[in-house]
């Protein structure tokens, strides 16, 4: 760039390099999507295929960008968990959740005409995702903000799913389904799906009651204790070549991890 006398604005300029050796975590959420998912008539309280939309533009992302080891969603909402020792935009932070959170939002328009093509969207309500990124010190604090996501998933889909066969099959109205399921916890909803509805929760979709998980699958030995140059570029294009699976499985038990060592090393 010319040097000129009004470069001596670039002085205001701060930038948030993110501490190094530590976990990174962009969430992306989308932006008033409560009035998103009723503009476009979203099955309630699940729509499968908003839900394919959801994970097909996180797939993108992760197949993108060979430093996200793994990705947890549900509802309008995915986590990006990087490498320890990723070194994207320099760790730049306003770079990578501008990036992330748009990527996410061209992906999701790209993804939203495949799956409906007969709803095309309108300008004035269009998909957007906002990113934060947040840094976890050690593989503790990851698995218990991803335990966190998939709680959150279970206890919002219970009562959604609750809430709204209420309505369906006991002919309850909102605001009576909302009165009954006061005061109520998990057992009880369990119960009330069971003896009122008829249904048995076990029994619903995975993809409903534990959200997403897509994770980069690659061999450990691909995994070498201080590597050596030519090491380093085996694994990155190993990294980029890794086959990338789709799951709905419990992350908050041990064993997803255990099976995987490769995401917390
Ligand atoms: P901000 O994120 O603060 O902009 O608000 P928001 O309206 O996006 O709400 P939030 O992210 O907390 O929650 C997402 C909302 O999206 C849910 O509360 C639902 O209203 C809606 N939503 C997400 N997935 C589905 C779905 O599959 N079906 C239906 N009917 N609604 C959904
Ligand atoms: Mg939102």
């Amino acid at each position: 760039m010319a040097n000129s006398r009004f470069e001596y604005v670039k002085q205001f300029e701060r930038e948030n390099f993110l501490l190094p050796e530590t976990h990174i975590v962009i969430r992306v959420d989308g932006k008033g999507f409560h009035k998103f998912s009723a503009h476009y008539g979203f099955d309630k309280p699940n729509d499968i295929r908003a839900l394919n939309v959801m994970n097909r533009a996180a797939q993108a992302i992760v197949a993108q960008f060979p430093d996200i080891q793994m990705a947890y969603g549900d509802s309008d909402e995915y986590s990006f968990l990087l490498r320890r020792t990723c070194e994207l935009f320099e760790r730049r932070e306003m770079k990578l959740v501008s990036t992330f959170a748009s990527f996410m939002s061209v992906y999701y328009v790209m993804e939203w005409n495949r799956e409906f093509p007969e709803k095309p969207l309108v300008i004035e309500r269009l998909p957007t995702f906002d990113a934060r990124a947040v840094v976890y010190p050690n593989a503790q604090t990851v698995r218990d903000y991803f335990s966190w996501r998939q709680v959150d998933c279970h206890i919002n889909n219970l009562y959604n799913t609750t809430f709204w066969k209420l309505i369906e099959k006991c002919g309850m109205t909102g605001q009576e389904a909302e009165n009954y399921l006061s005061g109520t916890v998990s057992s009880d909803k369990n119960e009330i799906l069971f003896s009122k509805c008829g249904i048995n929760y076990n029994n619903e979709p995975e993809i409903f009651k534990k959200g997403t998980v897509i994770v980069r699958e690659y061999k450990e030995e691909n995994h070498v204790e201080s590597p050596s140059e030519r090491q380093k570029q085996r694994i990155a294009k190993a990294r980029k070549k890794a086959q990338i699976s789709v799951l709905h499985v419990d992350i908050i038990k041990g064993d997803f991890w255990s099976q995987r060592p490769w995401l917390l090393e």
